[in-house]
């Protein structure tokens, strides 16, 4: 049984991987039309990965009896200026859900919930790699520089980093 304080955070937590799902969505289909395949698809997967999260906690918490609630859909901005300043937004976007995955660790141990802080490991984890992985695409972005977004949109089609991501 879930204590109710971490049930709440948790449903928080499904809404913000909802609304990161469809923050990448939009970002994926603004890529794509200006024309950056490369970028475009690191997005549609990202979004995919982000749902596949939000599922993942939403079968945990009603496998504990808690009630996983369904968010609506927010609506994500649709224009993000520049590959630059898309991808340290998206930065800036992952470094928020790390701070919000701590919170519900600091929740669960001040509720003694100690099975839901050893389960929530797994994204305590994932967050260091999604970090890492943005911030590896923003040093090749700076490295190539303006003129040569042709060729890091090429480059990010092997950068997908782990395609692991399980609701199970
Ligand atoms: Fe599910 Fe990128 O955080």
């Amino acid at each position: 049984m879930l204590p109710k304080k971490v049930e709440e955070i948790l449903n928080r937590q499904i809404e913000r991987e909802d609304y990161s799902s469809q923050l990448y969505l939009s970002m994926a289909s603004w890529a794509e039309n200006k024309g950056f395949e490369g970028v475009s698809n690191w997005l549609y997967s990202q979004a995919e990965e982000e749902r596949i999260h939000m599922l993942k906690l939403v079968k945990y918490v009603n496998e504990r009896d808690g009630v996983a609630l369904i968010p609506g859909i927010n609506t994500p901005p649709k224009d993000f200026g520049d590959v630059f300043v898309m991808f340290d937004q998206v930065l800036k976007h992952e470094k928020y859900i790390s701070a919000s995955i701590n919170e519900i660790v600091g929740a669960c141990i001040a509720e003694n919930d100690y099975t839901t802080q050893n389960w929530i490991q797994w994204f305590v984890t994932e967050q260091i790699e999604e970090e890492s992985s943005v911030k590896a695409i923003i040093d090749k972005l700076n490295l190539l520089g303006k003129n040569n977004l042709y060729m890091f949109d090429r480059d990010i089609m092997t950068m997908r980093g782990d395609g692991e991501a399980s609701a199970e």
